[in-house]
């Protein structure tokens, strides 16, 4: 006699802490992109946001002695000494700051970074104000950690200016948090130095947290790069995270960083001691190399990432009906696509960017994830070749429209 085995399916019941969020929109392009790609299709690719560049020979060099010499051990949870001694240096001389050891985490890059820092300050029905556009993970942290965003927005034609006035205006008793990032993924706006200070300021005097999110600082095109880091009167209400991956051309290396009063650090670190633990052992010694090596290549790649600039919002502003402003730092363009909407059946930026990948073979971001409906994202961190293809094919695909 045969026992029947019969299945029973169980629905899996998630926590409804996972289903506040949503997966990143910029990852889903890059997993479509790469489907069509496994197809054999030549995917022209506007959508990864990360450097072009090789990361540079004398950190790969010290990465490859530590696994020789056998630097392979747990480290401290937040990064060794010699990290963390080599992080202050270099945002001291940088940027003029004056942080100590006790006031450093290194942690799995900059996007880990921002996820400890907003899960130690935000609480259940805090409020988050975040500035319009918005790099996509910001949204989803805040919610994760149970905060509400309170968006907000800026003006197209002002270059997404922030001010302290308008945040200001967005102040209530439950605000905990700002958030800024200059320069600023998706849009490459750029926050000078008096509105940053404002906003400090502005917060400092309320009580509020700054998370300033730096990871695209070296990446400016136009005034003086600038961090809230240098502000140390006000220091004992903003964190400032930075990131490797841009600067050093690191993406997948991941080491990012996060600065601020020792009492948030202390926390960031309790919490990253249960989830991670300190971010790889070789990978912190390529960060020492990267951080008190040569800085020639940071620069050499910030004016190549000007040449790029140039020659897409070129290509771009060429398309009729595609207005494009100036990114003034990081390697995004931002162009507005508004007037294509409501033609051929074309109702958002996210069918635009979808008819972009599927029928030219262009893959670019939709701006619905960065909370706007009227623009794409467009990275040149690549080839002026590269670039020309891919702006050759959107003037065929918009001009078609
Ligand atoms: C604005 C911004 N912050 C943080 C990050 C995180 O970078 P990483 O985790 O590679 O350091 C990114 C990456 O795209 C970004 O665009």
């Amino acid at each position: 006699m045969s026992t029947v085995v019969s299945a029973v399916t169980h629905p899996v019941r998630l926590t409804e802490r996972i289903n506040r969020i949503e997966p990143s929109a910029t990852m889903a392009v890059v997993a479509e992109a790469d489907k069509l790609r496994q197809q054999g299709i030549d995917v022209v690719d506007f959508g990864a946001g990360e450097p072009h560049f090789a990361t540079p020979q004398h950190v790969k060099d010290a990465a490859i002695a530590a696994i020789q010499s056998n630097f392979s051990k747990y480290t401290p949870v937040g990064g060794t000494a010699e990290l963390k001694d080599a992080i202050v240096h270099r945002h001291a001389v940088d940027f003029d700051s004056d942080y100590r050891r006790e006031e450093v985490c290194a942690s799995v890059g900059g996007k880990h970074a921002l996820f400890n820092a907003i899960s130690v300050l935000v609480d259940h029905g805090d409020e988050v104000i975040l500035p319009v556009p918005y790099w996509v993970s910001f949204k989803d942290m805040v919610r994760y950690a149970g905060g509400n965003c309170v968006l907000l927005h800026s003006d197209e034609s002002q270059g997404f200016r922030v001010t302290a006035e308008m945040v200001a205006r967005l102040v209530t008793p439950k605000t905990k948090l700002i958030i800024l990032n200059s320069p600023s993924n998706p849009a490459g706006a750029v926050m000078n130095a008096e509105d940053m200070t404002a906003v400090v300021r502005l917060a400092h005097e309320r009580g509020i947290w700054v998370i300033s999110d730096e990871c695209y600082v070296y990446l400016n095109y136009g005034g003086q790069r600038f961090s809230v880091g240098s502000l140390r009167e006000f220091r004992d209400r903003f964190l400032v995270v930075g990131s490797l991956s841009k600067t050093y051309a690191m993406t997948g290396w991941r080491l990012g960083y996060t600065l601020g009063p020792a009492a948030v650090i202390g926390a960031v670190q309790k919490l990253q001691s249960q989830s991670t633990s300190n971010p790889t052992s070789i990978v912190q010694k390529a960060a020492v190399a990267a951080l008190k090596g040569p800085q020639q290549c940071v620069e050499e790649m910030r004016q190549e990432y000007t040449r790029l600039r140039d020659h897409v919002v070129d290509g771009l502003r060429l398309i009729d009906g595609v207005n494009c402003n100036m990114p003034q730092g990081a390697f995004y363009a931002y162009p507005n696509i508004s007037a294509f909407l409501g033609r051929s059946g074309v109702n958002s930026a996210a069918d635009v960017a979808g008819k972009l990948l599927r029928e030219v073979h262009v893959a670019t971001v939709p701006g619905e994830g960065f909370g706007t409906k009227e623009h794409i994202r467009v990275s040149y961190a690549t080839t002026i070749a590269e670039l020309d293809r891919g702006l050759e094919r959107m003037r065929k695909f918009f001009g078609a429209l």
